[in-house]
């Protein structure tokens, strides 16, 4: 099956054909080191440890250049020599990724810093940043020969794995817990992915999802498939780098829930440096979560290591409650290493930056997003950020598909007769500035 027509070649490659990409040697556990070969896998058969895709680096170095890059197609899929893809005829792609990095002025001019961009991911083609990992996992599992796809979920990889199993033609469960925003199930739903919603936690739904992986040949993306799935994710820091004229930021804010976002950025830009493709990584990475569920933050500000999971999440940020976070951990040393830092938010300051981004620079976003312009906020008022960083915020999904959490504080439209008396007494009543009538019919 072919579903990667156009997906990252430029014409020029395209015509010197090349269908391998084999730059991914193997898999090694992130603890002991041990390697595997490139198989169905996510834990260490030795030590249980995580493991990782690992590349030949000197390879890749030798083969990739920035104008080679430049020259492809505006996907994700522009890095394939960094990404765990032997053969390109399998990529599925619906267009995720090299998403706009804009430069946020006036947020930046609100909070007293100087240079701020938002890497916005919530116009990827389900919405959220998920489609990047959700692409990879997919294609792999076509690698596979896999006979369906699977995840569990808080909401945004349900849309992502069904919109691009849809894409490949393979039946896709998606397992979810109960109460989650109701056009992200619409949408899981109108992909034609089987959803269930479990009565419990995300921690319980991924349980009975890892039950599931080890006992049947369904690629879950987020379990069995892990590592591959992962790699989607470092693309995020690629394109700000590229976008920055191959140049990294000083500092980013990514949203967590697993962590694994996190730590996948921080590989992303090691990676760029290790090819050759940025001179320097400097890069502070820092992390931002909801105060109702807030593990990795809690002890990231206590200095330990040791995460206590939070047993019953309580925040309208569904999308990252995750009680216990897989790579919490690492996300924890990836933040402390870059000399990163973190906060949490509430609900209502969450709601509070919501806002501030939609009014300051029309990009409208779910709760993720929120926790991140407040945890610049609360950065840059402690005076924690250094005033002059160029600083990049990962808005990671979209308002439109949480927007019950936010209407209840936003005025209700006024509803008035059809004639310009009802307007313009509308009109006295809310006062806008500067609007002046050039004829006054009254
Ligand atoms: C919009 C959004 N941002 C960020 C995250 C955090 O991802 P991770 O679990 O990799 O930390 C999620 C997780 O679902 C998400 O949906
Ligand atoms: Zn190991």
């Amino acid at each position: 099956m072919s579903t990667s027509e156009g997906a990252w070649l430029s014409l020029e490659e395209k015509s010197a054909g090349g269908r391998n990409n084999m730059f991914a040697i193997g898999l090694e556990c992130r603890e002991c080191k041990e390697h595997y070969p490139k198989k169905v896998l996510n834990a260490c058969q030795l030590c249980f440890g995580p493991v990782d895709v690992i590349y030949d680096y000197d390879k890749i170095s030798s083969a990739i250049s920035r104008t080679k890059i430049e020259k492809r197609k505006p996907t994700l899929w522009r890095y394939i020599e960094l990404l765990p893809i032997d053969d390109t005829d399998k990529i599925v792609d619906i267009g995720a990724g090299f998403t706009p990095l804009l430069k946020a002025d006036k947020l930046a001019k609100e909070l007293g810093l100087k240079e701020v961009y938002l890497k916005n991911d919530a116009v990827n083609p389900s919405y959220s940043f998920k489609d990047r990992p959700a692409s990879v996992a997919v294609t792999k599992a076509l690698e596979f020969g896999m006979p369906a796809v699977g995840c569990a979920s808080t909401g945004n990889l349900a849309g992502a794995l069904a919109a691009h199993a849809a894409k490949a033609g393979l039946p896709c469960f998606v397992f979810v817990p109960e109460g989650l925003e109701i056009t992200k199930i619409t949408q899981t739903l109108a992909y034609g992915a089987i959803i269930v919603a479990v009565k419990g936690t995300y921690d319980q739904v991924n349980r009975l999802a890892t039950e599931l992986a080890v006992t049947s040949n369904i690629g879950f993306a987020n379990i069995n498939i892990r590592p591959y799935y992962v790699e989607g994710s470092k693309t995020l820091a690629f394109e700000v780098c590229e976008q920055l004229g191959w140049n990294p930021p000083d500092h980013v804010i990514v949203p967590m829930a697993s962590g694994a976002l996190l730590h996948s950025i921080g590989r992303g830009f090691q990676e760029f440096e290790r090819v050759g493709l940025i001179k320097e990584n400097h890069v502070k990475i820092s992390g931002a979560q909801p105060n109702g569920c807030s593990p990795i933050i809690q002890a990231l500000l206590n200095k330990t290591d040791e995460i206590i999971p939070v047993e019953h999440p309580n925040t309208i940020c569904k999308s990252l409650a995750i009680g216990d976070p897989a790579d919490g951990y690492y996300a924890i040393q990836t933040m402390k290493n870059t000399g990163g830092t973190g906060r949490a938010s509430t609900d209502e300051e969450t709601l509070g930056a919501i806002e501030l981004l939609a009014k300051t620079e029309g990009i409208f976003t779910e709760p993720a997003g929120g926790v991140v312009v407040a945890t610049l906020k609360k950065l840059a008022e402690e005076g924690e950020i250094d005033r002059d960083e160029k600083i990049v915020l990962y808005i990671t999904g979209n308002g439109l598909k949480t927007q019950e959490t936010i209407a209840e504080k936003l005025i209700k439209p006024p509803t008035i007769e059809p004639s310009f008396e009802a307007f313009k007494k509308l009109l006295d009543e809310l006062k806008p500035a500067g609007v002046i009538w050039r004829r006054n019919s009254a």
